[in-house]
């Protein structure tokens, strides 16, 4: 099959509609092989200049469990507030968007939207990885501009639709951006 064939569009795009962020996962193992070849899948993304600036960690076993408890750790000691990953500036269509995002997603998993307590726990599930058997930290050199970001979007993009393709769950995360100012 080619890239033209109808069958062809027609599985990529099945595979983009029916991709969806997962929260809750039933495999308690994923082989590091399986991991491997998904980030070769991925690497085929396009970068700037063909830089590839993207790197990855990965988080199995001790190590992903060691890394969560010290995140969630770093979470329950926190006192100030998170950098808001969208902006009050923002155009209000997107602030429309992120109030409907929560107001389903709350109601989906039976939290009062007023429960500090209960929205502060939730938001916990995040550094443990949603329990996923593998984390995956995707960084980048800190003196990279916006260009390697999109880069490094376009790179993950990949890696979660061949993950997908292959009927693995996965969710997706910026929880550096809490730290990265
Ligand atoms: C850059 C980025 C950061 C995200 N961060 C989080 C996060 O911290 N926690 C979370 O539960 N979901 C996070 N998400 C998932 C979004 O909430 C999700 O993609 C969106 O609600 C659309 O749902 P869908 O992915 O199922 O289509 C993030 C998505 C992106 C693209």
């Amino acid at each position: 099959m080619d890239a033209g064939d109808a069958r062809y569009s027609a599985v990529v795009d099945e595979v983009l509609r029916s991709r969806r962020t997962v929260r809750a996962f039933e495999v308690d193992e994923v082989p590091i092989e399986t991991v491997i070849d998904l980030l070769d899948v991925a690497r085929h993304a396009p970068s700037t200049f063909n830089t590839q600036p993207w790197r990855v960690h990965v988080l199995l076993g001790d190590a992903k469990r060691e890394l969560s408890a010290a995140l969630t750790q770093a979470h329950e000691a926190a006192t100030g507030s998170a950098h808001a990953a969208i902006p009050r500036a923002a155009p209000q269509e997107v602030r429309a968007r992120q109030g409907d995002f929560f107001a389903r997603y709350y109601a989906t998993i039976g939290i009062d939207p007023n429960d500090a307590t209960a929205r502060h726990q939730q938001t916990a599930r995040n550094y443990a990885f949603f329990d996923a058997p593998v984390g995956l930290i995707f960084t980048l050199d800190s003196s990279l501009t916006h260009h390697s970001w999109l880069d490094l979007g376009l790179f993950i993009q990949n890696f979660m639709i061949a993950t997908h393709a292959r009927g693995l769950a996965r969710s997706l995360r910026c929880r550096s951006c809490a730290t990265s100012r």
